[in-house]
């Protein structure tokens, strides 16, 4: 697929068939993230792969409980707790697959580098005819000693980008997009 197919025809996908992710295309993915730039070349990314579940749903669990805990009460957050108060609400969508992109290496710039990754992971997943979604509802919860035992992380990585993939089950519409605001110098 072209580059500009790819850019504006990814969306965020809410909504999966139960139609499984093998090991193949999961590694497909994984091979476009790691060609992500990153600074000084330190590739600091990691991915685990999550396909149970019961894990996740575990994981969904918990991480409501703890956003709603730590949650600073105004107006978005206020939409956010309705969300997250809701049983029903399973913050991965039900997904076949979540692979989250942690930095297992320190410094500057390991934010930036995971989420180049991720942004590459996910325009390989669309052109590949998959979905994807970032889920920030995972990362405080995911960066406490007890969500990176739930994944069996090593207490000095990082998680930063927790992304679901699978089969869509519709196409989203375009979310409209701010004009950019744009200084020109010279
Ligand atoms: C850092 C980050 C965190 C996000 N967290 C969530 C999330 O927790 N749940 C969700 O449904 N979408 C989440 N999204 C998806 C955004 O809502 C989505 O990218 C945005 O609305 C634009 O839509 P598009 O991706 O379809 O272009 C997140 C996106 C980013 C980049």
């Amino acid at each position: 697929m072209d580059i500009a197919e790819a850019i504006s025809g990814r969306r965020s996908v809410r909504e999966y068939t139960a139609q499984a992710l093998d090991e193949q295309t999961i590694r497909s993915l994984i091979d476009a993230a790691v060609l992500a730039p990153s600074a000084v070349n330190q590739q600091p990314w990691t991915f685990t792969v999550v396909r149970d579940q019961v894990l996740l749903e575990r994981i969904s669990h918990d991480a409501k409980a703890h956003m709603l805990a730590s949650m600073a009460a105004d107006a978005q957050s206020e939409h956010f707790r309705l969300l997250l108060s809701d049983p029903k609400f399973h913050i991965f969508y039900h997904a076949p697959a979540l692979i989250l992109i942690s930095a297992s290496a320190q410094g500057p710039w390991i934010v930036e580098d995971c989420a180049l990754a991720a942004e590459n992971l996910m325009l390989a997943a669309y052109a590949r005819g998959c979905g994807t979604c970032w889920i920030g509802f995972a990362q405080s919860f995911l960066n406490t000693p007890d969500g990176k035992k739930a994944l069996g992380l090593p207490a000095a990585w990082a998680p930063v980008a927790p992304i679901i993939v699978g089969y869509p089950r519709t196409a989203p519409p375009l979310v409209p997009r701010k004009e950019p605001q744009v200084r020109w110098l010279g």
